[in-house]
């Protein structure tokens, strides 16, 4: 053979191996009880995104093509209307396969072997990937080496490790100390020498197709938990003769499966970690690591400088040289560059421009946008607001359904009465404008550009542009009056 040929055969193997196609089973029908929560399990957030998310992620990172099952059952519809709701799965191949009753992840399986899905994996001689849908930290690698092609007279592969504490991990029963895999020993089975093993499985599996759906219909529940444990194919395969691939993978966090709340709360920890380490690496200075939270899906730039007891949550971004002073918490907010975001802020689905300066204790809710160079003080509430550049809203005040141009001044104490009881109305205060302390608007109203708004004014009617608007009682001075009133008071 000429080289060139070598190398072309080498070049079509590799084409073959990254093309084969395989089905995916993700299980996510189990109730979860170990997490005591009327959530399905699978939905339960880490660093913001539920597990099953986090899964589908790592298999669209390697097959995005990938024709994905998910095996529901305890509170399917919630499961299934998190996929309806969610835009972000929209393009992969995924359906459900109802296991009505769940009587074992075993069992899961035969329900996935007798739909219709899983015969098509057989009539295509497509191999399945099984993961569970409570492994949230699984890497993209780890899915990308457990499903290459099995060689030959292998009828499963599966990932094991070794953990110092291996409790509640399926024990992996091996002939002698290094032999081939015999069997997979459930914690609630094993005896005191098989608790001592510390090679485990993490119910991470690549199976020749038409081999799991023989080996599921011997499966027996004469177990511990009464269940068609998955786990016992081995032992069904092995029996058979075949063979069975062990793809064995360092002790890792990645591999930390969630059965109750405490170990979720240690997989939120740890991704938690690993993302604020992302971040210092790319440029962000954080103060006090340990008391920042920020999901995965947050976008920080170089500059950012993070300050205790911080908060950064949804789809979050926050842009160059920004700083964040304690207590604050962002939720899908967009903060431009260079802003100084002061203790106490909250902002939800907001907006705030190049070089604005917002807080302390300032609340931005939904919609609210504020320009560039803008202020917005103390103990100032924004709902559905925009507020232009170079503007000020320093003090004390409401906004509500209004738009604010560039360059207006907005006194302390100012509030848009913006809802008579059952609608809401615009209020629109155009470039300029000056408000005078403890002012207040009744919408549907507008300021017209330039206009002065005396203090103390309620103001229910539009002013017109450069005019001065006073809606106040005009003030009387009785002279001596308090004198003469303090003379009446009867002496104690
Ligand atoms: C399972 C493995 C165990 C392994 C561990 C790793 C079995 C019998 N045991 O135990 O060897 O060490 O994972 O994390 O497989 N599920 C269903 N239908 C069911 C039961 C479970 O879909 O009838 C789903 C659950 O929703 C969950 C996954 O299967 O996503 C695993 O179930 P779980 O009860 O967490 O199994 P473990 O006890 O952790
Ligand atoms: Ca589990």
């Amino acid at each position: 053979m000429t080289p060139l040929n070598k190398r072309s055969r080498e070049i079509s193997k590799q084409v073959t191996q990254a093309n084969f196609e395989f089905g995916v089973v993700i299980l996510a029908a189990g109730q979860g009880k170990r997490m005591r929560s009327p959530l399905p399990k699978v939905l339960h957030e880490v660093s913001g995104t539920p597990m099953i998310a986090h899964v589908l992620r790592r298999i669209r990172e390697s097959r995005p093509e990938a024709s994905v099952a998910v095996v529901v059952g305890h509170a399917r519809e919630t499961v299934e209307s998190f996929f309806s709701t969610s835009q972000e799965f929209k393009e992969m191949d995924i359906t459900f396969i109802h296991q009505s009753e769940q009587k074992g992840t075993g069992h899961a399986l035969q329900c996935v072997m007798s739909s219709s899905w899983g015969e098509a994996r057989i009539a295509k001689k497509q191999p399945l990937l099984v993961l569970p849908g409570d492994l949230p930290l699984i890497s993209s690698q780890m899915v990308s080496q457990i499903s290459a092609p099995l060689k030959k007279g292998e009828a499963m592969r599966l990932l094991t490790c070794n953990l110092t504490d291996p409790t509640g991990y399926g024990r992996i029963v091996r002939k002698g100390k290094s032999g081939p895999v015999l069997r997979i020993v459930e914690q609630k089975d094993a005896n005191e020498r098989q608790k001592a093993i510390q090679e485990v499985a993490v119910s991470i599996y690549f199976f020749d197709s038409a081999c799991l759906k023989r080996a599921l219909s011997k499966l027996s529940n004469q177990n511990a938990q009464g269940e068609f444990y998955l786990t016992d194919v081995v032992e069904l395969e092995q029996k058979s003769r075949m063979k069975i691939g062990i793809l064995p993978w360092p002790a890792h966090e990645e591999l930390r499966g969630i059965n109750d709340l405490w170990e979720l709360t240690l997989a939120n920890q740890w991704l938690n970690h690993q993302t604020i380490m992302k971040w210092a690496k790319a440029g962000v200075k954080f103060m006090d690591p340990q008391t920042t939270l920020i999901d995965v899906s947050v976008e920080l730039a170089e500059g950012v400088v993070i300050h205790p007891r911080t908060t950064f949550l949804g789809n979050t971004r926050i842009g160059v040289g920004t700083v964040v002073e304690s207590g604050v918490v962002l939720k899908d907010s967009t903060v431009s560059d260079h802003v100084h975001l002061k203790v106490g802020t909250v902002a939800e689905g907001a907006t705030i421009g190049f070089k604005a300066k917002v807080g302390p204790y300032a609340h931005l809710r939904p919609d609210s946008t504020v320009g560039a160079e803008s202020k917005i003080g103390n103990f100032v509430e924004l709902k559905k607001v925009s507020i232009g550049d170079h503007s000020s809203v320093a003090h004390l005040s409401y906004l509500g359904d209004a738009e604010v141009g560039s360059h207006v001044n907005i006194g302390c104490g100012f509030v848009t009465c913006n809802y008579d009881g059952t609608n809401k109305h615009l209020t629109v205060i155009e470039d300029q404008v000056f408000l005078g302390s403890d002012c207040q608007t009744v919408a549907p109203v507008r300021v017209g550009k330039g206009a002065y708004v005396a203090s103390g004014s309620t103001i229910t009617e539009d002013v017109p542009a450069g005019a001065l608007a006073v809606a106040r009682s005009r003030q009387i001075n009785k002279p001596d009056y308090a004198i003469k009133l303090k003379k009446q008071k009867p002496k104690k």
